[in-house]
C-alpha cells in the first residue's frame, strides 16, 4: 500500500502515545454516548448476577475505538482478555487450544472477525452458544466425536465490515454495537487530552482546527496532532494555535474537511474519468491503482458521511457537494428515467 502518513487503518504506527491515550474505563471514553449507555447496562447487569458477559460485537470504520472498547469491556468486568484476530486462527486446532485455555468469565477478543475461516466458524457456533467444543478423535472407522465442556466465556468481536460477518455468527452475539464518527467537540476533548500527555501547548482555535480535519476519527485526529506538534516545534515556538495548525495541515495535504490526497483522488476519478458515476468500486480502485479494501473501509464511509457520495444499485455517484468542494462545475443533467 502506498505510504499514507495519516491513514486511519495503519496499525503499525500505533505508538506508545496511542496506548497511553487509550482509555481504560467506560467513563474515561469520550463520545459514543448511546453505545456507552447500552454497554454500561449490559456490563452492570452481568456483574450484578456474577455471570459472564454476553458476546459483544463492535463494528464501524477504522480508528473509532473498537479495540479500545474491547479492552474496556474486559477491564470493567475485571477479567482477563485474550487477544486474537480472524486471519490468525488458521486451523480448528488453533481455536480449540485457545478456547480450552480460557477461564470462566474471560474475554476472547477476536479482531477482524469477518476474516474467520469457514471451518473455524463451525467450531465457534457451539462454543459461543452451548460453551461446548466438538472434536473428533481418531481416524477412519474408529473416529469418534466427543464434546468437551468449556467455561462460560465472552467473545468480543470487532470488524470494519459487518456485511461480511456471516449471519449465523452474527446471530450468536447478544449485543451488536455500531461506532459512529465523532462529533467535532468530542474530538476536541480527545485532542486536548492528547496534548496534555504530549506536553504541548494548544489553544481552543488550534483544537478546533485539528478536530475539524480529523475526519471524525480519534486515531486520525491524534496523528494530526503529532504532525502539527512537529511543525510547531520546527517552524514556530512549539505552541499550537489555529493559523499554525491550518498551515501545518495544508502542508500535509489535509484539506479543511479532513480529506486527504487519496480521498480527493477517489472523488476526482469518479468526476473526471466516469462523468460523476454511477461507477463500481472495483473500477474506481483500478483506475487510481489503489486497493478496493482501503477505499471501502476508509475512504467511502467518510465521503458518504459528508454527503459527497451516493451509493446506488449501479455504483457510486458523486454528489453536487463533492463537485463544489473540488471546485468542479456540476453537470446539470436532464431528468433521467426512473430505474425499475
Ligand atoms: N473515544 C476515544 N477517546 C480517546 N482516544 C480514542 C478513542 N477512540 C479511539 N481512540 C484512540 O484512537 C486510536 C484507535 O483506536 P482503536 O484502536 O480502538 O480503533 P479501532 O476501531 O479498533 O480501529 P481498527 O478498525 O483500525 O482496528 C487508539 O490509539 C485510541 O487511543
Ligand atoms: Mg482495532
Amino acid at each position: 500500500m502506498p505510504d499514507r502518513p495519516i491513514a486511519p487503518q495503519s496499525r503499525e504506527e500505533d505508538t506508545a502515545l496511542d496506548r497511553a491515550l487509550r482509555p481504560t474505563l467506560l467513563a474515561e471514553f469520550p463520545g459514543q454516548e448511546r453505545l456507552k449507555e447500552n454497554l454500561g447496562i449490559l456490563i452492570q447487569a452481568a456483574r450484578q448476577r456474577s455471570e459472564a458477559l454476553d458476546h459483544v460485537l463492535f463494528y464501524g470504520p477504522p480508528g473509532l475505538g473498537k479495540t479500545s472498547l474491547a479492552h474496556i469491556v474486559a477491564n470493567e468486568m475485571k477479567v482477563n482478555v485474550r487477544v486474537t484476530a480472524g486471519p490468525a486462527i488458521e486451523r480448528a486446532g488453533d481455536l480449540a487450544a485457545i478456547l480450552t485455555n480460557l477461564k470462566a468469565g474471560d474475554v476472547l477478543f477476536i479482531d477482524e472477525i469477518h476474516r474467520l475461516g469457514r471451518a473455524i466458524e463451525e467450531v465457534m457456533y457451539p462454543a459461543m452458544e452451548d460453551f461446548a467444543l466438538d472434536i473428533v478423535i481418531g481416524k477412519g472407522p474408529s473416529a469418534r466425536n466427543i464434546r468437551l465442556k468449556l467455561p462460560h466465556f465472552t467473545v468480543v468481536g470487532a470488524t470494519t465490515r459487518l456485511a461480511l460477518v456471516s449471519s449465523p455468527l452474527r446471530a450468536r452475539f447478544g449485543a451488536v454495537y455500531r461506532l459512529d464518527y465523532y462529533e467535532q467537540h468530542v474530538l476536541e476533548q480527545i485532542i486536548a487530552r492528547g496534548s496534555k500527555l504530549l506536553d504541548v501547548q494548544i489553544d481552543p482555535s488550534g483544537l478546533a482546527e485539528i478536530a475539524r480535519r480529523g475526519r471524525g476519527t480519534p486515531r486520525v485526529a491524534l496523528r494530526l496532532l503529532r504532525r502539527v506538534r512537529d511543525y510547531a516545534q520546527v517552524r514556530g515556538d512549539g505552541a499550537i494555535d489555529g493559523p499554525l495548525a491550518a498551515d501545518a495541515l495544508s502542508l500535509l495535504d489535509v484539506d479543511p474537511l479532513g480529506l486527504d490526497d487519496l480521498d480527493r483522488r477517489v472523488l476526482k476519478a469518479i468526476i473526471e474519468k466516469f462523468g460523476g458515476g454511477p461507477v463500481g468500486l472495483e473500477t474506481i480502485a483500478a483506475s487510481i491503482s489503489e486497493e478496493s479494501d482501503t477505499i471501502m473501509d476508509v475512504v467511502e464511509p467518510y465521503l458518504l458521511q459528508l454527503g459527497f457520495l451516493d451509493r446506488t444499485p449501479r455504483g457510486r455517484v458523486a454528489t453536487r457537494r463533492a463537485y463544489e468542494h473540488l471546485g468542479s462545475a456540476y453537470p446539470e443533467k436532464p431528468d433521467q428515467p426512473a430505474l425499475l
